[in-house]
């Protein structure tokens, strides 16, 4: 089996790479990624593409000659990844997340690949009641990142049929340690305020439901989607991926982090602007197309493992937020050095 993996460089893609090294020991992996947060390793004991086979240093939007060639498995994680880079690059993340992602598949399905695996996310639930959106509900898109993403999924559709598999993977907010972990998560974000500042700064109101979900669950939802047989499914699913017990309110994550770390303030910003963007979600689906991949780490040893790992990375910066952990600040700052064009192609990379 040859699996090709997007964005692997990023956040979510080292751990994905690690567990299906580990699943699939006799895969030809192989990474593509234009390399935008390569330098910002975490705690890796290793170069984290030393477990691919091979690695193009590649953007999307030009896919190496025969890179698709024989290719039996697809996983698309490539992408501008959340709403403030959403924001500052909106027709950049309308080509890489949606054009460039059509023209994948695309060429995908030309090329003979029978799965897709697509990164989606949650966040295209953008706001509601309190009440779980499922698979089925109406989508209320509040970004132009969540936009990208559900005009991907709809555009995806018509490629999939018995012979190229598309699975788009709504994710819930991702969170835990990775060899290149961010602190733009909201998860990430508290932790980190606990270890460095002693205190929590939520920059809302707390009230806004949030899904999340553990990067190494992640690993395994894609691990399936990659094998699940359609006939239990449908050549083109697009589902949910989470549980019930996570779907949280954005206090009581700060609270639950609190707990685990001692010594804590919590300040909730009373006069903030409510944000928008709430949503509970329902992983029924989930559940039962694939009983065997549910997620299995808990809150408590999330938080825990989260905080070893910022200490053993002798993480103290109380600024945190405006640092390299960010990814739009990594972009903007890469590109007031003259290292990308407006399109954020590399054009110098001296
Ligand atoms: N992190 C989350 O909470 C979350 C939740 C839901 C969905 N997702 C999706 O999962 C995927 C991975 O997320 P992540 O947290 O690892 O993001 P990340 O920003 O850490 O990583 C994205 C990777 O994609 C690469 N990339 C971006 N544009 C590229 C291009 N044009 N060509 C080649 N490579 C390119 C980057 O260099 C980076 O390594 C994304 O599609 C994201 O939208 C993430």
């Amino acid at each position: 089996m040859k699996i090709l993996i997007t964005g692997n460089m990023g956040y979510i893609g080292p751990c994905v790479v690690k567990r299906l090294r580990t699943s699939f020991p006799n895969a030809t992996l192989i990474g593509l990624d234009t390399g935008y947060f390569a330098d910002c390793l975490t705690n890796s004991e290793i170069f984290p593409e030393c477990r691919v086979d091979l690695q193009y240093f590649a953007d999307v939007r030009k896919l190496p000659p025969g890179s698709l060639e024989n290719v039996n498995a697809l996983v698309h994680l490539a992408a501008i990844s959340n709403d403030p880079m959403g924001s500052r690059f909106e027709k950049v993340t309308f080509d890489i997340n949606y054009r460039a992602s059509i023209e994948l598949a695309r060429r995908s399905k030309e090329a003979g690949v029978g799965a897709f695996v697509y990164a989606s996310s949650c966040s295209m639930y953008g706001s509601g009641d309190d009440s779980p959106r499922t698979e089925k509900s109406l989508l209320n898109p509040l970004t132009a990142y969540a936009r990208s993403k559900i005009q991907t999924e709809q555009d995806l559709q018509q490629f999939a049929d018995k012979r190229f598999k598309i699975t788009c993977l709504r994710f819930s907010t991702a969170c835990g340690m990775s060899e290149r972990l961010r602190l733009d998560l909201v998860l990430n974000d508290f932790v980190a305020c606990a270890v460095a500042c002693k205190e929590i700064t939520i920059l809302s109101d707390g009230s806004p439901w949030r899904p999340l979900i553990h990067v190494n669950d992640m690993a395994r939802a894609i691990e399936w989607a990659i094998v699940r047989d359609p006939a239990e499914g449908d050549n083109f699913l697009a589902v949910n991926i989470g549980s019930d017990e996570w779907n949280y309110q954005i206090r009581d994550l700060a609270e639950a982090v609190a707990q685990i770390i001692p010594d804590v303030d919590i300040s909730i910003n009373k006069n903030a602007v409510p944000d928008k963007r709430s949503y509970r979600v329902s992983f029924d689906l989930f559940k039962k197309l694939a009983p065997n991949y549910q997620p299995e780490v808990d809150l408590t040893s999330a938080i825990q493992n989260l905080k070893d790992g910022l200490i053993s990375m002798k993480f103290n910066d109380p600024d945190f937020r405006n640092s390299r952990y960010i990814r739009l600040k990594v972009l903007t700052d890469l590109q007031s050095k003259g290292f990308f064009n407006d399109q954020l192609e590399w054009i110098n990379k001296n």
